[in-house]
């Protein structure tokens, strides 16, 4: 199960209005055309704002996530007929032999223990083609982004169709070595309601990271920065050898 925050269709409707400057999507978008992907794997998917961007330059496009209230928002989406939407979590995907597989918005950090991060990467790879890069990002650590985690420094408002005003904020419920747990709140103007989502994301060092793409049989090419978000992200790019 995802969190209540890509689970709940509430929830789900509100994340793009909530957060809709996709600026981050350049970097992994600019990667595609790099290497020439003609079919791309996004893994996490979400409510499928990525998937769609590439299916509209006509790319072959796979959106997978375990959450189906993010995929029904995705589903909805103009162009999304172009992409093949597949409910899965990230450890079981179908057999695949894509160009590139990606995961947007920090979906690495989702993975909390090392049993559940490796059999993600060792899906991920067998569904790549030989030479198949996989792409992700991941909060630097160092820079502790969960210190803005709090309602003065997350705090985001939005008038949705059909939801209204719509305000949310996050705040961190505990830190435990690279694990850090937070609650997401919503407050539905409308007809005053509160939903709350509880989330835990881990934070890997840069050498770890790396250290855990090559024990999944990997090769990493390149660890970049993400230039919407600079010294913020560790962008990395691998690759299946062949
Ligand atoms: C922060 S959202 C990012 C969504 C999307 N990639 C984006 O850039 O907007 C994290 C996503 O990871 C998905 N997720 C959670 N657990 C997962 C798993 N085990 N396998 C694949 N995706 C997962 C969630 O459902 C959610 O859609």
């Amino acid at each position: 199960m995802a969190d209540a925050l890509f689970e709940e269709p509430r929830l789900a409707g509100v994340y793009d209005p909530l957060d809709p400057d996709r600026d981050d999507l350049v970097v992994y978008a600019a990667i595609v055309a790099e290497f020439g992907a003609r079919s791309v794997l996004d893994i996490g998917c979400g409510t499928g704002t990525f998937a769609c961007l590439l299916a509209g330059r006509g790319v072959d496009v796979i959106g997978v996530d375990p959450a189906a209230a993010s995929l029904d928002v995705a589903r909805a989406k103009p162009g999304a007929g172009r992409v093949r939407w597949l409910r899965c979590d990230a450890a079981g995907l179908p057999p695949l032999q894509v160009d590139l597989a990606t995961m947007t918005g920090n979906v690495a950090q989702v993975f909390i223990t090392d049993a559940e991060w490796d059999a993600a990467l060792r899906s991920a790879r067998a569904a790549l083609r030989p030479g198949g890069r996989l792409v992700f990002e991941t909060r630097d650590p160092a820079v502790q982004a969960w210190r803005q985690w709090n309602r003065a420094g997350s705090l985001s408002r939005a008038v949705v169709p059909g939801a209204g005003a719509v305000e949310s904020w996050s705040e961190v419920t505990d830190i435990r070595g690279d694990l850090v747990s937070f609650r997401s709140i919503f407050t539905f103007e409308a007809d005053s309601v509160t939903l709350t989502s509880e989330s835990t994301l881990r934070f890997r060092q840069r050498d770890e990271a790396a250290d855990s793409l090559m024990a999944a049989g990997f090769i990493v090419d390149d660890l970049r920065d993400a230039p919407d978000r600079p010294g913020r992200e560790l962008v990395f790019v691998a690759r299946r050898p062949g």
